[in-house]
C-alpha cells in the first residue's frame, strides 16, 4: 500500500514582528538580518503553548478532507518545543481536537522533526497499522530563544503546520522515497542546555540562561549547507532524477543563503523552490508544513508533481523525501 498526503492546513499567530522590533531591542538593523538571513519578519505567539498553535492548523487540515478528529487513528508531533517535558503535546493535541480514537506521541529532531515524522507515518500506513495519521510540526520557538541574544533572536518564529497521511487512491502518487542521517557529533553545535536530565532546572541554569538556544551559527550553516545538499542529492540518485524531474523543491527554512547554497549544488532555480522565510522566519518543524499547506491552498502543486523535501536541524539531523503529489487543486 501506497501513503500519500491527502490534506493540509496551518496556522501562524496573528503577531507580526518586523525587523524593525529587534532594531529597537537589540544591537542589529534590519539590513543586516535581511541581507545575512533573508528574513524580513515572523510570528510570536502572545499567550498558549505549541499544541494552541496546532489545533488551529489540524482543524483545518481535517475540514479540508471532510473528515472529524474522531476518524484519526495516530496523533504525531514533530517539536523541540513541547508544551511539557510530560505528557506529550500529542496527548495534549488529541483532547484539545477531540481525536478520541487516536494514539499518539511526539518526535523529537529539531528542524528535521517533519521529514523523520513523515517517514515514520508513511510506514505506519504502508503496514496497516493506521489509516490515518495526523502529522503536525509545530515550534513555539519565542519560549526558547534568548531576546537578548541578536545572534539567535532574530532567526525564529512560532508556527505550525499539520498534513495527514493516508492511503494513496493512486499508487503511482504518494511518498515514493526517503534517505534519513543524523550525526550526534553536532550536539552543542546547536543546543538547549538545560532543562533536561543532563542538567535539570536549577537557580544555577535560570541565573545563566541555560533554558534558551545556544547556536555556533557558522558551524551550523557549514552543516547545514553539506548535509541539506547531500541528503537531496542521495535521493535524486537513488531515484534516478534529474534536476528538470523537480517540479520543487520544499527545504526547511533556516537562512536564505542555506537554501540558496542547496539549489546550487542541485541546479534547481530558485523559481521552483518553495519559499516563505522572509515572513515566518524560522518556524524550525513547521516550516515544511507551512509550505506545504500554503502552496496547496494557492493551486501551485498540481497532482503527479515530482516534490523533495529536504531538511537539517540540531543532533545534526538530516532527511529528505520523495514524494508525487497526491491531491487535486482546491
Ligand atoms: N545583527 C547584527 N550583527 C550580528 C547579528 C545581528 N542580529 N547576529 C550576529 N551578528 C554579528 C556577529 O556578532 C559577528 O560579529 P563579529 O564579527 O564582530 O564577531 C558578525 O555578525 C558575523 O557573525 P557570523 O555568525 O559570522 O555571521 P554569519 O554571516 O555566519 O550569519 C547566522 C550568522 C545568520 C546566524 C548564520 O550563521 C546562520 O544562519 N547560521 C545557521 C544557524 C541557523 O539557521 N540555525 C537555526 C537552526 S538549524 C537549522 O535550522 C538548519
Amino acid at each position: 500500500m501506497r501513503a500519500a498526503i491527502t490534506a493540509t492546513g496551518h496556522y501562524v499567530p496573528p503577531d507580526v514582528y518586523p525587523n524593525a522590533y529587534f532594531e529597537r531591542n537589540l544591537d542589529t538593523t534590519d539590513a543586516w538580518i535581511q541581507s545575512r538571513t533573508g528574513i524580513a519578519e515572523r510570528r510570536f505567539a502572545a499567550t498558549g503553548a505549541t499544541s494552541d498553535l496546532i489545533v488551529p492548523a489540524a482543524q483545518r487540515c481535517l475540514e479540508g478532507r471532510g473528515i472529524s478528529p474522531a476518524a484519526v487513528d495516530c496523533v504525531i508531533v514533530a517539536t523541540m518545543t513541547p508544551d511539557r517535558l510530560c505528557p506529550s503535546t500529542a496527548a495534549i493535541v488529541q483532547r484539545k481536537l477531540g481525536a478520541v480514537n487516536a494514539w499518539g506521541f511526539d518526535l523529537a529532531a529539531a528542524c528535521s522533526g517533519f521529514v523523520y515524522g513523515l517517514v515514520v507515518a508513511t510506514k505506519m500506513i504502508e503496514s496497516g497499522a493506521a489509516r490515518s495519521v495526523l502529522l503536525c510540526g509545530a515550534d513555539r520557538m519565542s519560549s526558547v530563544v534568548d531576546a537578548q541574544d541578536r545572534a539567535t533572536a532574530v532567526l525564529f518564529g512560532d508556527g505550525a503546520g499539520v498534513v495527514l497521511v493516508e492511503a494513496a487512491d493512486d499508487e503511482s502518487l504518494g511518498i515514493l522515497d526517503h534517505v534519513c542521517h543524523m550525526d550526534g557529533e553536532g550536539e552543542t553545535a546547536l543546543h538547549i542546555p538545560a532543562g533536561g536530565s543532563a542538567q535539570p532546572a536549577s537557580q544555577h541554569s535560570v541565573t545563566h540562561r541555560q533554558h534558551y538556544v545556544v547556536q555556533d551559527g557558522p558551524a551550523v550553516f557549514r552543516a547545514a549547507v553539506v548535509g541539506m545538499a547531500e541528503v537531496t542529492q542521495e535521493i535524486l540518485k537513488r531515484n534516478d532524477l534529474q534536476q528538470q524531474d523537480i517540479a520543487w523543491l520544499v527545504p526547511h527554512q533556516a537562512n536564505r543563503r542555506i537554501i540558496e547554497a542547496v539549489a546550487k549544488r542541485l541546479g534547481v532555480g530558485l523559481e521552483r523552490v518553495v519559499l516563505n522565510l522572509d515572513r515566518y522566519g524560522n518556524t524550525v518543524a513547521a516550516t515544511i508544513p507551512i509550505g506545504l499547506s500554503e502552496w496547496n491552498d494557492a493551486g501551485r502543486f498540481a497532482p503527479g508533481d515530482r516534490i523533495v523535501l529536504s531538511a537539517f536541524g540540531a543532533g545534526f539531523t538530516a532527511g529528505s523525501v520523495y514524494l508525487r503529489w497526491a491531491m487535486k487543486r482546491p
